[in-house]
């Protein structure tokens, strides 16, 4: 039973304060979870609580969050069965009782919400994702690196946000790992060859000053055959366009502005995509369109959808809601999980549950402003998602989930299963 819920102000990859939740059972044991943050985030996110007092940490200190947490959800939790994560959530989203979690701040429960599971976890002497995850748990997930950042995630002069390798050909979690490294590796030493830059954006990919999409994906497949892997059988391709922040919605049109000026409607970047489809071996695009754009998004998935996976972040906020409405109006066939959009995990499971049944595929993924908490590398597992997004390979906020996959996969042995189908990467 729950005996103490504690919080307090850390800092996150950025700098920014961010809320760690610290939970004690009667029997001793106690956890901490730390949440994440967002910089492109979608506009029906949960809200994320910040003082707003200019003069400290540019106004972003969490204080209220974590006082919320004191004094607001400690009370309501002591004594409360931590095993009964769906209870404790209950009471979460109902003490805030608002739609978007800004009364408490979603970023006060979830810290709470994670804390439950991860002590509750401890509690009953089993590893984090067999916890959540049950004796099904066993797919250790590709991971979607993203070795290019641009966006609003970095100062390269690229208006697409993410630029990721994907080794869908390696046998095993720990072997794509390495492949996904040493091309890393070899891709820092291109970008010194070729004095582009070697300094890293917000997720630790490289921010080189190359400004077309074409020419990142050129450098990704450069390194790929440097590393001695080759692409479209080791190696494949991933975008986050991240649309949404290139969308104006007055006058419906996409504006790149980090590169060059340039003004395109939705089917232009459709035919943009199909053009780096034909020249690279891409197997996922996420937010290809922004999250207003819905009738861009149907000509996307009608266009694109049957080759390519679709994936909403923006468009979805992990939120039920918004799949659902995509489900019906036969929008992207992936979901991105994040759970820090919605702010519990019992509806961040929910959402995955609904996404499966209607065959949607599903992405766990990080935030730009992590921490060192591994959570995510366990819920992914733990949902058997068969894909991560977790960022590049360097930087101990991104490395801190790498690692712990690698804890799994070990933990695991021989029932582990690694990733997904995807594209013609493996025979169907
Ligand atoms: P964010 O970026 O965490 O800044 O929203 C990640 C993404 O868009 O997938
Ligand atoms: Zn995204």
């Amino acid at each position: 039973l729950i005996r103490k819920v504690l919080a307090r102000q850390v800092l996150d990859s950025r700098g920014n304060p961010t809320v760690e939740a610290e939970i004690h059972l009667d029997n001793g044991i106690s956890a901490t979870a730390i949440v994440p943050s967002g910089a492109s985030t979608g506009s029906h996110e949960a809200l994320e609580l910040r003082d707003n007092d200019k003069s400290r940490y540019g106004g972003k200190e969490v204080g209220k969050a974590v006082h919320n947490i004191k004094s607001r959800i400690a009370p309501e939790l002591i004594g409360k069965d931590a095993t009964d994560q769906a209870e404790i959530d209950r009471i979460l989203i109902a003490l805030d009782g608002s739609k978007n979690k800004s009364v408490l701040g979603a970023n006060a429960i979830l810290a709470v919400s994670l804390c439950v599971a991860r002590v509750a976890a401890k509690a009953v002497g089993l590893p984090l994702f067999k916890y959540l995850g049950g004796a099904q748990a066993i797919t250790l997930p590709v991971p979607f690196a993203n070795l290019i950042n641009g966006g609003v995630h970095s100062d390269a002069p690229l208006d697409f946000q993410e630029f990721m390798v994907v080794p869908l050909g390696a046998p095993s979690f720990k072997e794509g790992l390495r492949y996904g490294v040493e091309i890393f590796h070899a891709l820092k030493t291109i970008l010194q060859e070729k004095k582009l830059g070697t300094g890293i954006g917000d997720e630790g990919g490289f921010a080189p000053s190359v400004a077309s999409a074409d020419q990142a994906f050129g450098l990704l497949m450069e390194a790929t055959e440097k590393a001695g892997y080759k692409p479209a059988k080791d190696v494949f391709y991933a975008l986050d366009a991240a649309a949404t922040e290139l969308y104006d919605q007055n006058s419906k049109v996409y504006g790149f502005k980090k590169s060059q000026p340039i003004q395109l409607i939705s089917s232009h970047l459709i035919e943009l995509y199909q053009e780096l489809a034909r020249k690279y071996p891409l197997v996922s695009i996420e937010d290809g369109m922004a999250e207003n754009d819905w009738e861009g998004w149907k000509q996307l998935t009608q266009q694109l959808g049957g080759t390519l996976q679709l994936v909403g972040d923006d468009l979805f906020v992990t939120n039920k809601e918004f799949l659902k409405k995509g489900i019906e109006e036969k929008i992207a066939n992936a979901i991105l999980i994040k759970v820090n959009q919605v702010g519990t995990l019992t509806e961040t499971f929910q959402t995955v549950e609904m996404a499966k049944k209607h065959g949607y595929r599903v992405m766990v993924s990080h935030r730009s402003g992590e921490s060192e908490d591994p959570f995510i590398a366990d819920l992914a597992v733990a949902l058997n998602a068969g894909q991560i997004k977790t960022g590049s390979f360097c930087r101990s906020d991104r490395l801190s989930k790498y690692n712990q996959l690698l804890r799994i996969e070990e933990l695991l042995g021989e029932n582990a299963v690694y990733g997904i189908k995807l594209g013609d990467s493996k025979d169907d």
